[in-house]
Formats: structure tokens, C-alpha cells, sequence
């Protein structure tokens, strides 16, 4: 046998020729190439016709062959199959890090084309730099950790730029009933109108405002939004249109900016509009008449431009006929209404919105969350008063309560579902012993939710039955999502 290193630099004094011996370049690529030829798990060359014309040891022993001088003059294609030396060969290019299979077999190569000294191709060498993947894991895992993060911190910026979290694609769904909002949900962000969104509690209100701002031609300018319900009566005013400095005596002497003016260019987003008290209704009647407000204590009007979406899950007709709702407000603010349906009217939904809020929970975590068919029917068992945030908790219940890594079945969500509006609690699985503040913590987030689907998500009664104030409740729901 040959001694391999000389083998391969004379092959290269071959390949280059006496007369091609050109300083550096001549000796960079005879110094580099036995070290390549070593180091690499195989090394082979072919012609200009994609014949091999020399193939080394390690390589012909990689790939089986009895005789490695057997392979010579034969088109590398019917040596090795998957290789791509005839394509390197045909346009010049090379290709400096390839996978190919050879015989269940992954090999890292690279491939090179070379050159006569008119500068024509006169055949191509390749590398086997790994024979197998292992070597490479950490690299492509770590390549696959930073592309992550990156598209995580791109989307992040998008949406800080934007002020929203939520795109219309978020809206999941591909139901007739899904595909009808979204198709409102596009007209009203070509147009400047007014917005009402009307849907249950957990339907999407927020998504779909969100998104409307973010594909509308206000989508650099803010969206502000403001619960209106969240907040007590007597702060509402101040809240919409800001205080003029020195309004009240004492501390805040400062001039205070509303919601109008720091949507001012974008959107507000007024959400439970129906639990406005009806003094306020009339100033935010007469301020999306004039295009203008009048911060507390100061008898100067502002310009202000605000697009307006309104959501609320009352029934406002109903309220308009109790004498609790204005009709010229419910007019101004309901130029183009959309309706979106609660999750059991689009269960063909269910899907494809369990996949969905599975990767959402799971980001981030080191988890996998899957649900398969039975699992999703078992869903479909239950008419879901809490709608999609009732679904997404169940779904994050259920990945708790199984297996790491198991896939959710029916008897996995059975186990976590609400029958007949009550949760089998007595099925649980033992918990282990948590500190007290998150056990604390949890089971107030249990009597919430309970109370909310009892009362199918009207936030006032369920506040009653808990015995604490609507901004209390509001107060618990925004630390729990
Ligand atoms: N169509 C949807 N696709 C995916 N996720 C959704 C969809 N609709 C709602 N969600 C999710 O459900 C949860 C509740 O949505 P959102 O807050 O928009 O509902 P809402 O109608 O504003 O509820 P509420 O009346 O209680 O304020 C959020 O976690 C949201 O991401
Ligand atoms: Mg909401």
C-alpha cells in the first residue's frame, strides 16, 4: 500500500503540473491538502468527464470497495451514487458543505472544482469531512437555538413597533364562520371607519383588534387600548382625556395625557364598551364627533385622530331598550360590525386551534405538546362557555397533568374538562407540595375561571359571586394571562 500523504501531494504535483508552480498558491495547496486528505475521512478526484481518476484509502474502505484501483475510470455516479461531483464538474461551482447519504449513511462533504492554467475545468476533488453527524450537533443545534431566538426577537420588534401582539394570521381558524371574520376583519382595516366587535368572553375580541390595527395604514402609529370596564367610574374621564396640569391641587400637578391623546395618528381600542356609565357616553359621543377633547380642567379643546374599535360581549340593542346605552353612540361606534362566533359554533375549528395554542404554550418551554384525533373529539364533547381562553386552559391543564412528552388523548382531556359546568376535582391526580403563594395563587385562578364559566364569562356577576369589585376581577384576569 501507499503511503497515503505522499500519495495524495504527488497526485496534487500531478493534477498542477511542473510549469504550474506558482509560489504561494503551489504551496498553500501542498501544504493544505495532505492535511485535508487526513483529517477528512476520504478523499477523491475526477475528471473532467466525471470519471475518478484517484480515490484514497480511507475513502474506498468508507465506501467498501475491495480495490480501490477497481474504481478508477469509472463515472463516480456508479461508484457513489448520491454524489453531485458531476454537477461541480458541469458548472465550476463549488459546493463547500453538503450532506449525502450513502448507504444509510450521512457524510458531510465538500466538493471543489479545479482548474488548468486557461483557467478550464479539468475535474473536481471532494472531501468526506464527517462521516457521520455527531461531530456537528452541537454547531447545528446551537444554529438552530440562534435562529430561533432571532425570529422570536425579529417578531418581538415587529410587535413593539407595531404596539400590538397580534397579527390577523393569530386569528386561527379556517372555518366558514372564521373565514367571515377575518374577511370583515380586512375590510375594516382598509377603511377608517369605526369598528364594534361583538363575541362572548375568550372569542378573540383583543386578537382581532389587534390585528386589524396591524394590517390597516395605521399600523406605525400606536394602538391604545382601554378596558373600560376595568377601570372605576370616577377615574374614566381622566383615563379617555388626560388632565391639564395644576386640575387638581396636590401632588399630580403634571400635565396627565388620556388614551385619546396617546392613540392620537392610531387606534384606540375602547373594550367593554358597554359598561360605560352614560355621563361618559356623552363626552365620548361628542369627542368622535368633533375629532377633538378637553383634558379634565382645562377649558381648551385638542385636535385629536383616533380610529376607533369598540368591543364589548353585552347585548347593546338590549341596551338600548333599557334606556342604559345611547343609540347615537351605538350608531356612531357601529358603522362595520363584526360578530364573532363562540367556539361552539366553529368547532370544525378545534384542530387546527388546539395546534395553534399547543406551540404557544410549549414556546419557550422545553416541552412538546401534541393532542391526537381522539383527543381533539373529546374536545368537541363540551359546548365551551369560556370559549378559546377556556381552551387554551384546559389544553395547558392537560399537558400538566400528563406524561412529559406523551401526545394528549381523550383520556387525557376527560380528565381535565368542566362536566356540566362542574370541574371533577376529585379525579385530579395528587399534586406535590407547592409554596403556599402559588398554591394560593392557583386555586384563586381556579374560582375565577369557575366563576366566569358559571356565569358564561359576564364579568360583573361573576365578580358578584366571588364578592369583589369589577376592577378587582380585571385586576386577577390581567395577571392570569
Ligand atoms: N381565533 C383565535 N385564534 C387563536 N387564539 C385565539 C383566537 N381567539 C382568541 N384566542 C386566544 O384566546 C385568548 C382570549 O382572547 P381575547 O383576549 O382576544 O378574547 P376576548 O374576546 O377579548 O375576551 P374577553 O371578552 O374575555 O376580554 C387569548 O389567549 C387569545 O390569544
Ligand atoms: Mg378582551
Amino acid at each position: 500500500m501507499h503511503d497515503l500523504r505522499s500519495d495524495g501531494a504527488g497526485y496534487m504535483t500531478q493534477l498542477f503540473g511542473e510549469k504550474n508552480r506558482n509560489g504561494l498558491t503551489r504551496d498553500l495547496i501542498e501544504a493544505l491538502f495532505p492535511m485535508f486528505e487526513e483529517a477528512s475521512a476520504g478523499a477523491i478526484a475526477v475528471d473532467r468527464d466525471a470519471r475518478i481518476t484517484w480515490i484514497n484509502h480511507s475513502y474506498s474502505q468508507l465506501l467498501g470497495l475491495n480495490d480501490p484501483s477497481d474504481a478508477i475510470g469509472h463515472p463516480v455516479k456508479k461508484v457513489i451514487p448520491h454524489t453531485r461531483m458531476p454537477e461541480v464538474v458541469e458548472t465550476g461551482k463549488p459546493l463547500l458543505l453538503d450532506i449525502m447519504e450513502h448507504q444509510q449513511q450521512q457524510l458531510v462533504v465538500t466538493r471543489l472544482p479545479y482548474y488548468d492554467d486557461n483557467g478550464d475545468i479539468v475535474g473536481a476533488i471532494a472531501f468526506v469531512l464527517y462521516d457521520d453527524l455527531q461531530p456537528l450537533t452541537p454547531l447545528v443545534s446551537k444554529y438552530r437555538r440562534l435562529h430561533q431566538d432571532l425570529a422570536a426577537a425579529r417578531k418581538a420588534l415587529a410587535k413593539k413597533v407595531r404596539g400590538t401582539r397580534y397579527s390577523l394570521g393569530d386569528f386561527v381558524g379556517a372555518s366558514p364562520a372564521a373565514l367571515e371574520v377575518k374577511r370583515r376583519a380586512r375590510l375594516a382595516a382598509g377603511r377608517e371607519m369605526p369598528v364594534l366587535l361583538l363575541g362572548e368572553t375568550g372569542t378573540g375580541k383583543e386578537v382581532l383588534a389587534q390585528a386589524i390595527h396591524s394590517v390597516s395604514g395605521r399600523a406605525d402609529k400606536p394602538f391604545v387600548g382601554v378596558n373600560v370596564a376595568a377601570i372605576p367610574d370616577n377615574l374614566l374621564e381622566a383615563e379617555f382625556f388626560g388632565v391639564a396640569p395644576g386640575a387638581y391641587t396636590g401632588a399630580d400637578r403634571r400635565t396627565r395625557e388620556g388614551k385619546f391623546q396617546l392613540a392620537n395618528g392610531g387606534t384606540l381600542f375602547l373594550d367593554e364598551v358597554g359598561d360605560m356609565p352614560l355621563s361618559l357616553q356623552a363626552k365620548l359621543l361628542r369627542a368622535l364627533q368633533e375629532g377633538e377633547i378637553e383634558p379634565l380642567g382645562s377649558n381648551k379643546v385638542t385636535p385629536v385622530d383616533v380610529r376607533v374599535i369598540a368591543a364589548t360581549s353585552r347585548n347593546l340593542e338590549a341596551m338600548i331598550a333599557e334606556g342604559s346605552f345611547r343609540s347615537d353612540l351605538y350608531y356612531r361606534l357601529n358603522v362595520l360590525e363584526i360578530p364573532i362566533p363562540p367556539l361552539r359554533e366553529r368547532m370544525a375549528d378545534l384542530g387546527v386551534l388546539c395546534e395553534a395554542l399547543l406551540e404557544e404554550i410549549c414556546l419557550g418551554l422545553e416541552l412538546r405538546g401534541e393532542i391526537n384525533d381522539a383527543g381533539v373529539s373529546a374536545l368537541g364533547s363540551y359546548d365551551w362557555p369560556g370559549n378559546i381562553r377556556e381552551l387554551r386552559n384546559v389544553l395547558e391543564r392537560a399537558l400538566t397533568m400528563s406524561e412529559e412528552g406523551g401526545v394528549l388523548d381523550a383520556d387525557a382531556i376527560f380528565r381535565v374538562l368542566p362536566r356540566n359546568g362542574s370541574r371533577p376535582l376529585a379525579i385530579q391526580a395528587p399534586r406535590s407540595v407547592r409554596p403556599l403563594a402559588q398554591t394560593i395563587a392557583n386555586a384563586e385562578a381556579q374560582a375565577i375561571e369557575e366563576a366566569l364559566v358559571a356565569t358564561r364569562g359576564n364579568r360583573s356577576r361573576a365578580a358578584k359571586l366571588l364578592g369583589i369589585s369589577r376592577s378587582v376581577l380585571y385586576e386577577k384576569l390581567a395577571k392570569m394571562s
